[in-house]
């Protein structure tokens, strides 16, 4: 999609869930690139079911929680391992997309919660790991916006979602874009923190 919008973009395509071929295939795209300024991670599985929808606990499967958990918790992990390797002795900036599931006590589909919630654990170790090397980690959560992702979201919970956020409306794709631009190109010493894009819930 980026490379249909954007012409000079380079792109790969990469499963995520296949752990093996990650540290490989960002290696080679760093080489290629003759570098890495910044590391965004945005990929994510939304439920363990196919097709998705808002899991319930007894729609969790095993294979389904483990697809998961590798795309929205390992990837990011070696995602940041092959590939903060690779700046520059300046530093950079490092951003997860997290989810107002993972933070606050919502009505959420489990195991989704539980990757986004790993992701705050995450940021917060890997802050402290990195910032010798003056890398700065951070996770921008958002909360239901106008597409993408909060597809699954039983009407029911999005009308109370709204009935409790402060803006009282959903949030669209730039608003979100923006927050992510500034901690990925502007950020220099916000570091291990969770900034919370939902309007206010
Ligand atoms: N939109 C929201 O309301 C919302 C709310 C809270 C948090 N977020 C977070 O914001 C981020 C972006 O969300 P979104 O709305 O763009 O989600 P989305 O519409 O569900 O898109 C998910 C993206 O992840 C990619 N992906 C999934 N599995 C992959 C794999 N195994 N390997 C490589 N790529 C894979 C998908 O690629 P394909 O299209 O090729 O499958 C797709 O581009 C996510 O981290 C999400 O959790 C979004």
């Amino acid at each position: 999609m980026l490379r249909v919008e954007i012409e000079a973009v380079a792109a790969r395509r990469l499963d995520l869930a296949d752990s093996a071929a990650i540290g490989r295939e960002l290696k080679a795209m760093a080489d290629e690139l003759g570098g890495v300024d910044v590391l965004v991670h945005a990929a994510s599985v939304g439920s363990t079911c196919d097709p998705a929808k808002f899991d319930q606990i007894e729609d969790v499967t095993p294979q389904g929680w483990e697809r998961m958990m590798a795309v929205n918790i390992t990837s990011p992990f070696l995602a940041c391992q092959t590939l903060t390797n690779r700046f520059e002795d300046e530093g950079g900036n490092v951003v997860f997309l997290g989810s107002i599931d993972g933070v606050k006590s919502v009505p959420a589909p489990v195991p989704y919660a539980t990757s986004k919630g790993a992701l705050g654990a995450m940021v917060k170790s890997l802050a402290k790991a990195l910032g010798q090397r003056r890398i700065r980690v951070n996770l921008v959560a958002a909360g239901v916006l106008e597409a993408g992702a909060s597809r699954t979201l039983p009407v029911a919970l999005r009308a109370e979602y709204l009935k409790h956020c402060g803006l009282q409306r959903v949030g669209r794709v730039d608003e979100l874009a923006n927050v992510v631009s500034f901690f990925a190109l502007s950020n220099t010493y916000v570091t291990g923190q969770t900034i919370i894009v939902d309007g206010g819930l």
